[in-house]
């Protein structure tokens, strides 16, 4: 089998001497090297350079100035940078310059065939002498979207979107089920699953016009547990890249992708959550055992009700069901017109399993809480297996 790094049409740039020397001995100078943006550009203008990788010389913000003119030329050109010590505030000036990725030095065999195996995967013009790609298996049928909700913070969205996705995982089959994290300002997910996502769904807003599944499935980050996450902006800032439309598209192409997609949302019955709504094939709705929470509840529910949405979709799951706050549970169905279809009581190892990052189904299978997420778990799975549900779709209150 040829070597892929003989046809990657990779140059090195940087105008360390030592750097080029160690790249020059690691590929016995298979791979050509230049010492500036200028001397790579004449490669990118011939057609012969598919693959810029930038060395630590660059690795600050006004080094990656000049990165633009190389885009310019050739927008489908991956860049790639080899940073010393890479920090959030290196990856978004990366990302913002248009970079692909950026690997830690040192620079080794095994991490730029690992750069070229990627940028093979997203970039989409074709090299005619590169292996073929991995083709894509598609699923039979289309995978169930399910949209975590509560028009309070706080409430347990998150745990119960996390644990939920955990034991879909472990039920079903890893690799089919992904966890999007749609609360694009102060997401959580990846931080709940000690996950440090390089890539995240404003990559994939940028590529909309070109997302193709494996471009999609490259931008996830997996979970040692063979979950995938798409994870939100890594800053708030960032929350306005994602438009309405852009998130709506990416969740179609995920359902073609996975058997369940998991999304976990803000607090906010804005235009995005009701986007959301419209497409998930079900909704929980976290409701938090106090007044305030079962107040928001009546009111976010008696919206989506005049908006005629289908009251079989939802479900209520009760969290901190077992807190001193006396409400009445029947009381609470009796004011929302739902019944509660899951209960999780309160409990301290939830706090320290998010803090770990292992969540309890995982930590702690055996107890309560993780006890009530299979409960949830099972709420979703059954509803998965039948779709006359949706046939008789029961309006609210009537
Ligand atoms: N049943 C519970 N028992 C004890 N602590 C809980 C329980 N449910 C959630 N928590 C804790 O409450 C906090 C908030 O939970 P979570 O992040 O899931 O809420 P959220 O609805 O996603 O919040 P946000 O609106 O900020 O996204 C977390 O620290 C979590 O550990
Ligand atoms: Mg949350």
């Amino acid at each position: 089998m040829s070597d892929p790094l003989d046809d990657a049409g990779i140059v090195i740039v940087d105008d360390d001497d030592d750097f080029l020397d160690e790249a020059k001995r690691l590929f016995d100078g298979r791979v050509p090297t230049v010492r500036s943006i200028a001397d790579a550009q004449r490669g990118v203008e011939e057609g012969s350079v598919d693959l810029v990788m930038l060395g630590p010389s660059f690795a600050h913000e006004a080094g990656l100035k000049g990165v633009g003119v190389l885009l310019e030329i050739d927008p489908d050109l991956a860049i790639v940078m080899v940073a010393g010590t890479i920090t959030a505030p290196l990856l978004r000036s990366a990302m913002r310059a248009g970079l692909k990725d950026v690997i830690e030095a040192p620079l080794t065999v095994q991490s730029v065939g690992d750069a070229v195996g990627q940028i093979e995967r997203t970039v989409r013009r074709p090299r005619p002498a590169a292996p073929p790609p991995e083709p894509y298996a598609a699923p039979a049928g289309e995978g169930k979207v399910v949209a975590v909700m509560s028009a309070k913070g706080g409430s347990g969205k998150t745990v119960t979107a996390t644990n939920l996705a955990m034991l879909l995982a472990q039920r079903h089959d890893p690799a089919r089920v992904c966890i999007v994290d749609a609360d694009l300002q102060f997401g959580d997910v990846c931080l709940v699953l000690q996950l440090e996502p390089r890539l995240t769904m404003v990559n994939a807003a940028h590529e909309l016009h070109r997302l193709d599944e494996p471009l999609l499935e490259s931008l996830l980050t997996p979970h040692p547990s063979g979950l995938r996450v798409l994870a939100a902006p890594l800053e708030p800032a960032f929350a306005d890249e994602i438009s309405t439309a852009a998130m709506t598209e990416i969740i179609t192409k995920l359902r073609g992708m996975f058997d369940y997609v998991i999304v976990d949302t803000a607090s906010l019955l804005d235009e995005l959550l009701l986007s959301l709504l419209e497409r998930a094939d079900q909704v929980l709705y976290v409701l938090d055992m106090d007044l305030p929470s079962v107040k928001n509840a009546k009111l976010a529910l008696e919206t989506l009700r005049i908006l005629n949405y289908p009251a079989t979709k939802i479900k209520l799951v009760l969290n901190r069901s077992n807190s001193k706050a006396r409400l009445d549970v029947d009381e609470i169905e009796r004011s929302l017109r739902l019944p509660i279809s899951a209960s999780v009581p309160s409990d301290g190892l939830l706090p320290a399993s998010v803090n770990e990052g292992i969540p309890i189904v995982e930590s702690h299978p055996k107890s309560k809480p993780a006890r009530a997420f299979e409960d949830v778990t099972r709420i979703v799975m059954e509803a998965r297996q039948s779709p006359q549900d949706e046939q008789k779709k029961r309006r609210f209150g009537r």
